[in-house]
């Protein structure tokens, strides 16, 4: 089986859940190169993992020449690699977002089109086992059709809405309402920084299929503050509801309970889920097709996913099973709602046809923060060590 080399740039926090997955899944895969712009970090992770590594992503490109390159910077530098690696006829795997601006999407959309290579994104959400069995219970009519869908939750806003578009089937948005409120709380430090002030987004979709999102968001995601939030998904339906990892059937003589449930089996010594299943009538099964594994979390599974996605489709010819285009799909939302939010909480219309005055207001202040335009002098960009929050939550 042809195996395909793998460069990961960007060697922080995300990326000790990339490479040791690689390792796993050394069937398909093998780490080739490591970059950071940091370079004792670089240095340490390419003894760490026993490869060349680089504190320059261009010399990487032209020395390595990667099958693949592994996007795990931070967001604002998603579409600086993504755009220069592609154009180095390279494939993308890019983390999430896709990138904190469409037009920054489009780039490298763009560019991964012009020179024939492949583009997957990271997103994990609809991809966790659990999130599967409930997309199957759903599309089983097992709860009747979905009236409201809805998400809290403590992380990117994009993964709330990739929730969100499957529990509707993937339908079309075709509006959004938004309120963003910062709150005074207690003092408390965020990423080190002393804050007493915590940002709350609200937001409401409209389907094309009636169907309404609901969404809340807290962005000190990281501080202790709102740490033990639990995240909050759930669907409710004509005949009944799914919350979290229970599905609730309506009876006149009193709602029907089914559990989610797990069995295992034995791979190397670690217990890997092989299927997921409620007892609901019909019963509804999700197999795990990644069993040869042992990689037992459902984050871990989901990422498998997303690797065999990319594997497919550059060796096999076979469509990305989501792809740069759909994450761009769970971006635009949280653009749209924040530019709701903007004009003080009117109705943005979807598709966005144009640029936001959210979006030229995180690419002035990227061109504050960085020195120079996100769209050009990306050869500049390149060698800049981008911090882990950027510019994302400025609204
Ligand atoms: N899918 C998920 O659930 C999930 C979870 C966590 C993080 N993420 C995403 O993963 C990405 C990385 O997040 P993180 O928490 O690891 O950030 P991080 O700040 O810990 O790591 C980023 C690394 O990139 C390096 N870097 C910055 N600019 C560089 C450049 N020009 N060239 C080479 N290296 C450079 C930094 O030195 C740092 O080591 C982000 O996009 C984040 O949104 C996704």
């Amino acid at each position: 089986m042809r195996k395909l080399g793998v460069a990961i740039v960007g060697m922080g926090n995300r990326s000790k859940a990339h490479a040791p997955l690689l390792k796993i899944m050394q069937d398909k895969f093998e780490l080739v190169a490591i970059c950071d712009g940091i370079t004792e970090r670089a240095k340490a992770a390419g003894a760490t993992y026993n490869v060349p590594w680089y504190d320059n992503v261009q010399q990487l490109l032209v020395k390595e020449r990667p099958d693949i390159v592994d996007i795990v910077l931070p967001p604002d530098a998603h579409h600086v690699v993504g755009v220069l690696a592609a154009e180095h006829k390279v494939h993308l795997m890019c983390e999430t977002p896709i990138s904190i601006t469409l037009p920054l999407a489009d780039a490298m959309i763009n560019a991964a089109q012009r020179n024939g290579v492949k583009f997957e994104v990271a997103e994990q959400v609809y991809r966790w086992p659990e999130e599967r069995l409930k997309r199957q219970i759903i599309e089983a009519g097992v709860i009747g059709e979905p009236l409201r869908v809805y998400c809290r939750f403590r992380t990117g806003a994009y993964h709330a809405m990739n929730a969100l578009r499957a529990y509707t089937g993937w339908a079309t948005p075709r509006r959004v309402w938004g309120a963003t409120r910062s709150f005074a709380v207690t003092p408390f430090l965020n990423f080190g920084n002393p804050t007493q002030e915590e940002n709350w987004e609200h937001a409401l979709v409209e389907f094309e299929n009636g169907v309404i999102g609901i969404h809340e968001q807290v962005s000190n995601w990281l501080s202790p503050f709102r740490r033990d939030l639990p995240r909050n998904l759930g669907v409710d339906a004509s005949k009944g509801f799914i919350y979290e990892n229970d599905v609730y059937v309506f009876a006149n003589d009193g709602n029907q309970r089914h559990t989610m449930q797990i069995e295992t089996i034995d791979v190397e010594g670690m217990a890997v889920p092989a299927r997921y299943k409620v007892d609901t009538d019909p019963p509804v099964v999700w197999e795990n097709p990644y069993t040869a594994y042992p990689v037992g979390d459902m984050d871990g599974i989901a990422r498998i996913d997303y690797w065999h996605s990319l594997y497919d489709a550059i060796v096999h010819n076979r469509e990305l099973n989501y792809g740069a285009l759909e994450a761009r799909k769970d971006q635009e939302l949280p653009i749209a709602y924040r530019e709701s939010a903007r004009q003080g909480g009117l109705p943005v219309e979807l598709p966005l046809k144009a640029v936001t005055a959210y979006e030229e207001r995180m690419h002035q202040e990227y061109r504050q923060k960085y020195g120079s335009d996100p769209l050009q002098d990306l050869e500049k960009l390149a060698n800049n060590v981008f911090p882990q929050m950027g510019i994302r939550w400025a609204a």
